[in-house]
């Protein structure tokens, strides 16, 4: 982080205000500056020593305490804000701000402020699906401002339904994607990730190594970038990336061909990191195979090949496919790169510690169509994703400006 981004978190008075502290600490550890303005309900609930002690800032609940700068608190604040965020957003701080009022503190830096402001929203279920709050909701998202929709669960009240914080782990993953850089704002991007699985009867199947981190990671840092991300995914363990616009889950190459191709066309960076089978099982029998004294021979049949077929339809695209490679790493790339049409390979030996299957890591080279090599250093597999996505941004297209 070059410059240290200021998040100014406003704490609105409901029982989950108290949550507002583990977001507080962690958006501190994760090294941003924190200030908080509380409401007077706020501080009902919690004491404002707490996320002072916290935030390691002066914590502003009165609009004509005595001034700690000859700054005017709240226009300073406002302006220091790269992202304000709500927790808890109230429903009387989202009507006030929906109708324009700035009667205390938060509200009247929130009005001051060109941030963004975020709102995780926690009420009452019956508050939440008022039609006056709903409203109000719609009216300030078509203005720009971000929402945290609440969880369902048990509610403070004794309520079951949908009103409660979202976790702060998830308040914090959404800021974080908040603060990040939009430098991929309007791109489209398809990612394929994992393995694909060929089954052989409804017991066995074949599948590979590929846990899904590389094209999970590519999929995370596209969408913390700006882009709307199609991620087509094979059979993982892995959650799915915060702010993927669209999750397709696959299993066989066919069913990831077929996803693919019904995708191709809303999409202008195709990034093919999925670990394909070549070959599947000629035959799928319906009935177990059962175990016999003899040997068992399965006969396989070729899968298309899907970066192929994407090569064919490329356009004006950018098409980025992977070779894991075990020996003639270099060679057998480059051949790819012209077989499938691609603007550059990354080429990762899955023989080298520390680089692909499974790994949080990776060892790569990236290959262009002109031969051009670049080698990288072990790095883990979300810096391997932000170095593929520049270099995506920097492939010139022949028919594009
Ligand atoms: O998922 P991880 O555990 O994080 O591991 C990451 C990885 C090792 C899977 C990844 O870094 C990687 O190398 N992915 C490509 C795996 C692969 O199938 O490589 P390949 O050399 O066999 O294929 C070359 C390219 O053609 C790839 O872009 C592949 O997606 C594509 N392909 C391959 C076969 C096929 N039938 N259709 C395809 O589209």
């Amino acid at each position: 982080m070059s410059r240290k981004k200021t998040v100014v978190v406003g704490v609105c008075g409901g029982i989950a205000a108290y949550k507002a502290c583990d977001v507080v600490s962690s958006l501190k550890k994760l090294g941003y500056d924190v200030h908080v303005i509380m409401t007077k309900a706020a501080t009902e609930f919690i004491k404002p020593l707490t996320l002072q002690t916290l935030s390691q800032n002066f914590v502003i609940t009165d609009m004509f305490a005595e001034p700690k700068t000859w700054e005017v608190e709240h226009i300073s604040l406002a302006k220091k804000a790269d992202l304000f965020l709500i927790v808890p957003g109230t429903a009387n701080f989202v009507g006030k701000i929906a109708s324009g009022i700035a009667d205390d503190m938060l509200t009247t830096t929130v009005m001051a402020t060109r941030a963004k402001v975020v709102i995780a929203l926690a009420m009452n279920t019956n508050m939440l699906t008022n039609p006056v709050v709903e409203r109000n909701i719609e009216d300030l998202k078509k203005l720009g401002y971000g929402f945290i929709e609440a969880d369902e669960g048990l509610l403070a009240c004794g309520d079951v339904g949908k009103g409660k914080l979202a976790t702060p782990e998830k308040i914090v993953e959404a800021t974080v994607f908040e603060m990040e850089e939009k430098d991929l704002n309007g791109k489209n991007i398809l990612v394929t990730a994992g393995p694909t699985v060929e089954p052989i009867d409804p017991v066995r199947y074949m599948s590979n190594r590929s846990s899904g981190k590389m094209g999970y990671s590519i999929a995370e840092r596209a969408a913390k970038r700006g882009a709307k991300v199609t991620l087509v995914s094979g059979r993982t363990s892995l959650k799915v990336p915060y702010g993927v616009f669209k999750v397709v889950d696959v299993l066989s190459a066919d069913d990831m061909y077929n996803a693919v191709m019904e995708n191709l066309e809303s999409n202008d960076i195709i990034i093919q990191s999925a670990a394909v089978a070549d070959y599947k099982p000629k035959t799928y029998s319906d009935k177990k195979i059962k175990k016999k004294d003899e040997d068992l021979s399965i006969e396989l049949g070729r899968n298309k090949d899907i970066a192929f077929e994407v090569g064919k339809k490329k356009g004006d695209r950018v098409l980025i496919g992977f070779a894991a490679e075990s020996n003639d790493l270099i060679e057998n790339a480059k051949k790819k790169i012209d077989k499938k049409n691609l603007d550059f390979i990354i080429a990762n030996d899955i023989t080298a510690k520390g680089a692909g299957f499974a790994n949080d890591t990776n060892i790569v080279k990236i290959i262009d169509k002109d031969a051009n090599i670049t080698e990288y250093p072990i790095l883990s597999k979300k810096d391997v994703a932000d170095i593929i996505l520049d270099r995506a941004l920097s492939v010139k297209q022949p028919n594009k400006k």
